[in-house]
């Protein structure tokens, strides 16, 4: 069960969204900041990449996945993405699946199956 108050961070979201968000995570206790398509996000510690973006879509709409093409589990490996980790000097394909939300983490090019919509701005 999540200790942060979802309900605090994320206005409007409802209270279906954030069963379902936990029905999906690991345990947490607080959201790290990652850059996506140069956006910053927030997804939940201790989870892969995969799942806080799927969380970050439950929260906020800005995110949507082609859920019936993609394992969840290191093997399909239609989810490697291109992603920067913090110091590194270039980014380099990740599975989504595999790699765990941590901060500065940069997401640059998702694999086909995701999209991010952004702020809309
Ligand atoms: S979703 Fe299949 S390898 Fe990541």
């Amino acid at each position: 069960m999540a200790q942060l108050d979802l309900k605090t961070f994320f206005k409007n979201v409802s209270d279906d969204a954030i069963a379902d968000a936990n029905d999906i995570l690991r345990p947490y206790e607080k959201l790290v900041p990652i850059k996506c398509l140069g956006e910053e996000i927030h997804l939940p510690e201790n989870n892969s990449l995969w799942r806080g973006l799927q969380f970050w879509g439950l929260m906020t709409g800005e995110v949507r996945i082609d859920f019936g093409l993609f394992c969840i589990a290191g093997t399909c490996l239609r989810c490697k993405s291109l992603v920067k980790t913090p110091g590194a000097a270039n980014r380099e394909p990740m599975l989504l699946c595999q790699t765990t939300a941590e901060p500065g983490l940069e997401i640059m090019k998702l694999a086909q199956g995701f999209s991010y919509k952004g702020r809309q701005r």
